[in-house]
């Protein structure tokens, strides 16, 4: 049985207090922070690279860090950029735990997660919303994690595509073992529909980020994958 895991979103943190939203929602219960990268090319929108993730390493250990106090994670880089083979050395040393590249940046996604492997970190592989699910039927044995995203990468605060969740499935009933991401528009409201579908890490930006109370949609979200 894969295990349910809340990655939330630091896009919809205030960057000027990033620190602090880190610890705010590792707090609440995050098991991952998933890092929104975006290069106005793949997508057009900007967001941040290495210095702002090695920045934030510093403040945010990795989890197996036994020689600090302060909160862990697990950072989950969602790379949406062109030429992603170009970053996985940048990215492995400047504190990445995984490396999510998109199936439609790159030429040979299987070299890809060779490369990324080589570094010592998960590697994973996100389809946009047009692009069908086949693509990852042989690429998957290979991979530590599948992202089928669920609003078309860029920006946050978008609304969830329902429309996405048979990709989801068809991704469950062949990898019962794999992670499988959904990131946009995930909430209280959405999350029993990718649960259902077979989704086990929920991306959660705005949700999480505005909530009052964090630590309650943080369980909800994991306790919705879990059932
Ligand atoms: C969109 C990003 C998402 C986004 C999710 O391109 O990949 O991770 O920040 O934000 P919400 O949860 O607000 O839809
Ligand atoms: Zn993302």
């Amino acid at each position: 049985m894969v295990r349910p895991i809340v990655a939330p979103s630091i896009l919809a943190s205030d960057f000027a207090n990033l620190e602090c939203g880190c610890h705010k929602v590792i707090n609440a219960g995050a098991d991952w922070l998933h890092i929104d990268v975006m290069d106005g090319h793949f997508v057009p929108n900007i967001t941040l690279g290495q210095p702002i993730v090695a920045s934030l390493r510093k403040a945010v250990p990795r989890v197996d860090d036994t020689s600090s106090s302060k909160p862990k994670a697990f950072f989950d880089c969602h790379m949406m950029v062109e030429s992603p083979e170009k970053w996985v050395a940048d990215f492995a040393k400047c504190g990445a735990d995984q490396f999510t590249f998109h199936y439609e940046a790159t030429k040979d996604p299987l070299a890809l997660v060779k490369l990324i492997k080589s570094h010592n970190i998960r590697a994973a592989c996100a389809i946009k919303p047009g692009t069908p699910v086949d693509v990852l039927f042989e690429l998957g044995p290979h991979l530590d994690m599948a992202l089928v995203m669920t609003v078309e990468p860029g920006f946050g605060g978008q609304k969830f595509m329902i429309d996405m969740m048979p990709k989801v499935e068809a991704l469950r009933n062949k990898f019962p073992q794999l992670d499988i991401q959904v990131d946009g528009g995930l909430g209280k409201d959405t999350i029993p529909h990718a649960a259902k579908a077979g989704a086990n890490v929920i991306v959660a930006g705005t949700s999480v980020f505005t909530a009052e109370n964090p630590t309650e949609v943080i369980s909800f979200l994991k306790s919705e994958v879990a059932e």
